[in-house]
């Protein structure tokens, strides 16, 4: 069966680590409470339950402060999971740790063998394009050396270049169906997205790029009413989460997960 980039079957998830405490983030505006954050991952773990996912969820592996956002170290592409190579030395040994989790749970598991550097929240996939932006977490060589493992899926990689001050790709973008993405008016302006429909995030509300299209709906932060309004005003349903802890660390909807179609 074909799965369009939005239908998923699967999903992998990781419990938050009690050592989220120690988490990378641009900015401090305090820790995140590992309670919260817990009960937040799970009403998560619900709504992607809710929305047709099988969802698996690893134990907590508190050697990696920020290994719940699970989709850095890996990328799955029909069924296929490659192994990437996180750009932060702290998220560096994430890919390892995980692969055995891959193994029992994609089709077959590929390394990105590079001496440069992708995280997997760099990359959106559409139907048949794998749109990657270079970061502070990703590189050309690393972008390069993944085109091959990316081509024998079927896929074609697009190297796209985004504004500096980001950090992640789909920090500031989301796939909402096969035509159209969620972007903030500053990625949208970069042209990252000629041939698709854009929809921008409210002003004010940019962190609210950071969604999910799961099936048949779009999980979105809650706290951002205009966004939520445009997604359902252009006929999207749209399922509100806390992202509260999650945002303290600079994690959103697309990093808690792996989604995956077998
Ligand atoms: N705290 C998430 C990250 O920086 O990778």
């Amino acid at each position: 069966m074909i799965h369009r980039s939005y239908e998923f079957t699967h999903a992998l998830c990781r419990a938050p680590a009690r050592s989220v405490t120690e988490g990378l983030r641009a900015s401090d505006r305090g820790d995140p409470d590992p309670d919260l954050f817990a009960s937040q991952h799970a009403a998560y773990v619900d709504a992607l339950r809710d929305a047709g996912c099988r969802v698996t969820v690893l134990g907590r592996d508190e050697a990696f402060p920020d290994s719940v956002f699970i989709e850095d170290p890996a990328l799955v592409l029909n069924g296929v999971a490659i192994a990437l190579r996180p750009g932060a030395p702290s998220r560096l040994g994430e890919a390892a740790a995980l692969r055995p989790a891959l193994k029992g749970h994609c089709r077959d598991v590929v390394d990105l063998e590079t001496e440069g550097h992708v995280d997997g929240g760099d990359i959106l996939c559409t139907d048949d394009r794998v749109l990657i932006g270079l970061s502070a977490r990703t590189d050309a060589q690393g972008a390069e050396d993944l085109r091959p493992l990316v081509a024998a899926q079927g896929y074609r990689l697009e190297v796209l270049r985004t504004q500096p001050e980001i950090l992640h790709f789909k920090t500031e973008s989301a796939l909402l169906d096969a035509q159209t993405v969620l972007a903030t008016p500053a990625l949208a302006a970069s042209g990252a997205f000629a041939g698709l429909r854009v929809i921008e995030t409210a002003p004010g509300e940019e962190a609210s790029a950071n969604a999910i299209r799961v099936n048949g709906v779009v999980m979105l932060a809650a706290g951002y009413p205009e966004t939520a309004d445009r997604l359902v005003r252009a006929g999207y349903e749209v399922v509100t989460l806390d992202m509260s802890q999650a945002a303290l660390v600079d994690g959103g909807l697309s990093c808690m997960s792996l989604r995956y179609a077998l």
